[in-house]
């Protein structure tokens, strides 16, 4: 890691500071009326997708200052030295090179002794094979994803996001610790027709292999055992112990440290993607990110997507003191994706810092959101900065759809920035002056997910190393992992010894303890 100076000492904090005073009460519809060619000025187009920023309350000097930050803090240093597979996360001594899987690193870079792109290839054709053989397989109906956080929402995502084009066997995926959803997922299969896949990158999380045990047992009992070990795959870095838990050598996909669990999709996680839909499909899905890859190394840095995505972000939450970022895919297929970038972005970025980092992630899927939470980012007292999400076109929807929900999204983020004055009755008042952008993919379609997905994570890669903080370590969740491995043994009998807990804990663990 660079050793920067924390970002509220660099002289350009200040000088950024009085920037947000000076514009703080300029309107955003003064701005378009000042200058008709804003859209012009502020959206950038990559390889088809484009990134609307005008909508935003900003003028070219803040994007200049905001340029002056990133050379303040040797922005490109950052990036060749994550692309160069340096120990970027520090405090687990680890390269963070889920680049690399889409083919974005140099040829000769080797972790640990290992070729990476020796890895990369022989993983891929991996996954080729074993969702080849899957799809090929006139026995396998139904495949089970068992897997929670970055081992489950990357390919639940995609998945879902490409429904569309699905033509292999149908998947399923499961994740929290609550046996209901097992036993109702369970219920409506033929373990017969079924294969299982244990996605966990350290083979131990207590969700994924209390699941997982349940799904063998199921599996097990019903099937010849020889028939029931060729039904089990696993993906992880644990070789020996999904060998151990009984997985045929040739159906583990390997993991590496240099993946991390939320930015692992591109890995063997990602496997189901293949098998629904084929490998070409999932091949496009990295391509699109080799190409936002290529677009982040190369281009200038008030010229570049992701960088410019972070700015905002920074410039919100650090000099106006806006607490949440609202994602709104138009797309009930992206129904996922504000799940998929809280992870990103919270578990990444939700560290201390001697300022304010991660914002609140949340969102859902428009027009739903429409009826629900959006009524407060128009008119509600925090600003809520939010990220539209369009598909230009879409093939799969009957015709005039596509335009109405697209009319939706595009009034939604019109009505936030103009607003609509009423000052003889405020309920009715619109302030407007509310920023968001919106990113237009022509289609939904592997390629164009893949562009989409590794934009944010340059951009929470951009924010960290603004925030001078590491994103790719999670230390926080660990806490309460362990407590509640403590707790366990309360809830089923095994101990009745509450006297460790403070009272509330004790009280509760009385409370949904099945009286004797
Ligand atoms: O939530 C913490 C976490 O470590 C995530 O980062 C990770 O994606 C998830 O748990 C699952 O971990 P594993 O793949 O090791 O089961």
């Amino acid at each position: 890691m660079l050793n920067n100076p924390a970002l509220n000492q660099l002289p350009i904090w200040k000088a950024l500071q009085a920037h947000q005073t000076d514009i703080n009460a300029v309107h955003m519809r003064d701005l378009f009326d000042q200058a008709p060619e804003r859209f012009e000025r502020f959206h950038l187009d990559l390889d088809g997708l484009l990134l609307d920023y005008s909508k935003h309350r900003i003028t070219e000097k803040t994007l200049s200052l905001l340029r002056t930050l990133c050379e303040e803090v040797k922005l490109d240093k950052a990036r060749d030295a994550l692309f160069a597979g340096k120990p970027v996360n520090h405090t687990e001594g680890r390269a963070a090179l889920h680049m690399a899987l889409r083919g974005s690193c140099d040829s000769s870079l080797t972790v640990e002794g290992e070729n990476v792109s020796h890895f990369v290839e022989t993983l891929q054709a991996q996954i080729k094979s074993i969702s080849d053989q899957l799809r090929d397989d006139p026995d396998i109906t139904d495949v089970i994803h068992i897997g929670v956080g970055g081992s489950d929402l990357g390919p639940r995502l995609v998945c879902q996001a490409l429904s569309a084009f699905h033509n292999g066997p149908r998947i399923h995926f499961l994740s929290n610790i609550d046996g209901q959803s097992a036993s109702a997922l369970l219920a409506q299969l033929n373990p017969e027709h079924c294969a299982v896949l244990i996605a966990s990158k350290t083979f131990t999380t207590l969700e994924t292999m209390q699941n997982a045990d349940f799904v063998k047992d199921w599996l097990y009992q019903s099937l010849p055992k020889n028939t029931a070990s060729q039904r089990l795959f696993a993906m992880t870095s644990a070789d020996q112990k999904a060998t151990d838990y009984g997985v045929q050598a040739h159906h583990i996909l390997p993991m590496r440290d240099w993946i991390g669990g939320r930015f692992s999709v591109w890995s063997s996680i990602g496997l189901p993607i293949a098998i629904a839909f084929g490998f070409d499909v999932f091949k496009a899905f990295l391509d699109g990110a080799e190409t936002v890859d290529q677009h982040f190394i190369d281009a200038p840095f008030d010229q570049n997507m992701p960088i410019i995505m972070a700015l905002l972000g920074v410039w919100y939450r650090n000099f106006w003191d806006f607490r949440s970022h609202s994602i709104l895919p138009y797309a009930d297929s992206l129904g996922l994706l504000a799940d998929y970038m809280q992870q990103l972005d919270m578990e990444s970025n939700g560290k201390a810092a001697p300022y304010p980092t991660s914002p609140v992630i949340f969102g859902g899927a428009g027009t739903g959101v429409q009826h629900a939470f959006m009524q407060s980012l128009h008119q509600g007292g925090d600003i809520i900065p939010c990220d539209f999400i369009i598909a230009a076109t879409n093939p799969h929807s009957p015709s005039g759809f596509q335009e109405a929900l697209n009319a939706n999204a595009l009034a939604q983020a019109q009505a936030l920035m103009h607003g609509r004055d009423n000052s003889d009755d405020a309920n009715r008042h619109f302030e407007g002056n509310r920023p968001s952008s919106c990113l237009v993919l022509p289609q939904l379609d592997g390629y164009y997910m893949g562009m989409l997905l590794a934009l944010y994570e340059h951009k929470i890669f951009v924010q960290g190393h603004l925030w001078g903080i590491n994103s790719f370590d999670q230390f926080g969740v660990e806490l309460g992992k362990t407590l509640a491995k403590t707790i366990t043994p309360s809830l089923t009998g095994a101990s009745s010894d509450h006297e460790g807990f403070d009272s509330s804990t004790a009280g509760l663990i009385r409370a949904i303890t099945p009286k004797k």
